[in-house]
């Protein structure tokens, strides 16, 4: 059966790019055979985290909870991650999220788009769990690339498309090896509901 993954794209502004770049990976993992789905959190308009639930969050919570690997992509806001899906992990726990691969997607219009990756890579984690893969994606100057779904060897962004096809190879190949892992009865959240 097709992995179930589920992109969500992290910006605070409506039509960004990291929309558009959700929609492009999506057609491409469906060529591939994957079956995804994709949330965009300015329309999700998900609430900060005030250490309650919001009327957007059983909708979010199903489809995080249903699929079997992420994609996240995450532009660069003020040299580090737009804050929406880090504020999005604070409603989630490891029950919804532990021992599930995640492919990190930074992008920015200009030169950057390591900054999200890093700052992602770096907190948030701990309590949730879930296994970000090594493999990740830089999209710079996002606004000139991905805008065709044709493979053009004669294209500027052709290795960008090879190594998006690769990817998401890749994290199918986490993702049905960690289905694996997380059915084995060492796993317990009850007893360890948080990390150190
Ligand atoms: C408040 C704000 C801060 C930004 N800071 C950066 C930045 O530090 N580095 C960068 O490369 N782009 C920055 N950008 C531009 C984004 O790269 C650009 O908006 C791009 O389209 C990706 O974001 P989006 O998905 O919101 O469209 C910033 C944009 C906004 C609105």
């Amino acid at each position: 059966m097709a992995s179930k993954i589920l992109i969500i794209t992290g910006s605070s502004q409506a039509n960004s790019q990291s929309l558009r770049i959700g929609q492009y990976i999506k057609s491409a993992g469906e060529k591939l055979d994957l079956n995804l789905d994709l949330v965009d959190l300015y329309e999700v308009n998900l609430p900060i985290f005030l250490n309650q639930t919001a009327n957007q969050w059983p909708q979010l919570a199903k489809q995080l909870s249903t699929a079997e690997g992420y994609i996240w992509i995450i532009p660069e806001w003020n040299g580090g991650a737009n804050p929406s899906i880090k504020n999005m992990l604070l409603y989630t726990d490891v029950t919804l999220l532990g021992h599930k691969p995640v492919l990190l997607i930074g992008i920015s219009a200009g030169k950057g788009g390591f900054y999200p990756i890093m700052d992602t890579k770096s907190v948030g984690q701990k309590d949730p769990r879930y296994v970000i893969i090594p493999d990740c994606l830089v999209i710079n100057r996002c606004q000139e690339v991905l805008l065709t779904n044709n493979l053009d060897e004669q294209a500027e962004d052709y290795q960008l498309k090879l190594r998006i096809n690769y990817i998401l190879k890749i994290l199918n190949l986490y993702i049905k090896n960690l289905n694996n892992l997380r059915q084995s009865k060492i796993i317990d959240y009850k007893t360890y509901p948080f990390g150190m």
